[in-house]
């Protein structure tokens, strides 16, 4: 619980404005630092070369070829940005209601993981573990009669990790919420001999409205029937969040996050509070969407409110923020 303030001073005697009068002061007493090394960069990768495709829903967000894409993970690194997540666009004729193009290990997630991995050594590579890329229904999991299927999920999951780890990616991030499937990942991974490849769990994924851009991004919009509310959570509980977090651990998550960002802010607090891991939030595609329309429009300032953002998430405890403002933001920072 957060604590009471009992020594309040008094106004005359104290006045709060005294700190905040010069900028030098104002700095001096700032809680919280935003850095450039608490940015993740999530990027759409597609096929072909020397192609790049805007999302019409993300504007300034392109979808890139993997020669392009090995060009942008320089410039990151270049930026200081410490890790890139990888999203892939994939062929419809690659799409099938088991989603084997998962843990194909040709498949274009892969290709562009050991391009980066072969040009840009030093930088973090985080791919996501669900088959929703992949599959025909748009779900994370396998369908059989209108219903998620858990532990046939997971075993494709399990999979589509190994492939990804085989292709030089650093962190594995099942954004699935499959039960059990943080458990089986590791396991997987350790027998293979990547005891060291990391494991972010989406610990606390909501079933939420803020995902609509990023589904267009991917090309999966079109595919997804019905919703995720049988494996996301929803949005109305914040107990069960700790629940969901405190599984991941025992299982072996190194990281776990929570998504999406702001209007979550109190189960990051609640997270970071209870299990005082290293704790990440997401900044959706929604919440990216919203701000730099409103930015194009003239109604908001983009540098302003995406510092501010940025700031918020570390206020309420994250270790770290997956933004697609990431390159902007570390730009703005390194100006400064
Ligand atoms: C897929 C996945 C989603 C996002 C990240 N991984 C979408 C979803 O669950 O439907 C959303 C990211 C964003 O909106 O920026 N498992």
């Amino acid at each position: 619980m957060t604590k009471r303030f009992t020594t309040l001073g008094r106004y005359p005697t104290t006045r709060l404005r005294r700190n905040r009068r010069e900028e030098w002061s104002r700095r001096l007493i700032a809680e919280n630092k935003l850095s450039v090394d608490d940015l993740i960069w999530p990027v759409f990768v597609q096929e072909g070369s020397k192609s790049r495709t805007p999302v019409e829903s993300m504007p300034g967000v392109d979808r890139l070829s993997i020669d392009l894409f090995v060009e942008a993970a320089r410039e990151a690194r270049d930026l200081g940005i410490p890790a890139i997540a990888i999203f892939p666009e994939t062929d419809p004729k690659a799409k099938t209601p088991d989603a084997r193009e998962a843990y194909n290990p040709g498949n274009l997630v892969c290709r562009a993981t050991a391009a980066v991995k072969k040009a840009v050594p030093d930088i973090g590579i985080m791919t996501d573990v669900a088959l929703d890329p992949f599959n025909s229904d748009g779900h994370d999991g396998i369908v059989r009669n209108g219903q998620i299927l858990n532990d046939e999920s997971v075993e494709a999951l399990v999979k589509q990790a190994l492939v990804q780890t085989e292709a030089g990616a650093d962190i594995q991030a099942p954004s699935d919420m499959m039960d059990g499937r943080i458990g089986a990942i590791r396991k997987a991974l350790d027998s293979k001999g990547y005891q060291h490849e990391q494991i972010m769990s989406y610990a606390a994924k909501y079933a939420s409205a803020f995902y609509n851009p990023f589904r267009d991004a991917i090309g999966s919009s079109g595919a997804l029937k019905g919703d995720k509310k049988t494996y996301q959570m929803d949005y109305a509980n914040s107990d069960e969040a700790l629940r969901e977090v405190g599984f991941d651990i025992e299982e072996g998550a190194d990281m776990v996050m929570v998504k999406p960002g702001l209007p979550y802010l109190d189960v990051v607090r609640r997270v970071k509070d209870a299990f005082g891991v290293p704790t990440y939030a997401y900044q959706v595609s929604g919440e990216y969407a919203m701000l730099r329309a409103a930015a194009d429009r003239g109604w908001l300032d983009w540098n302003k409110v995406l510092i501010e953002t940025l700031t918020g998430f570390k206020r309420a405890g994250c270790d770290g923020i997956l933004t697609y403002g990431a390159v902007d933001a570390a730009r703005l920072l390194q100006s400064k």
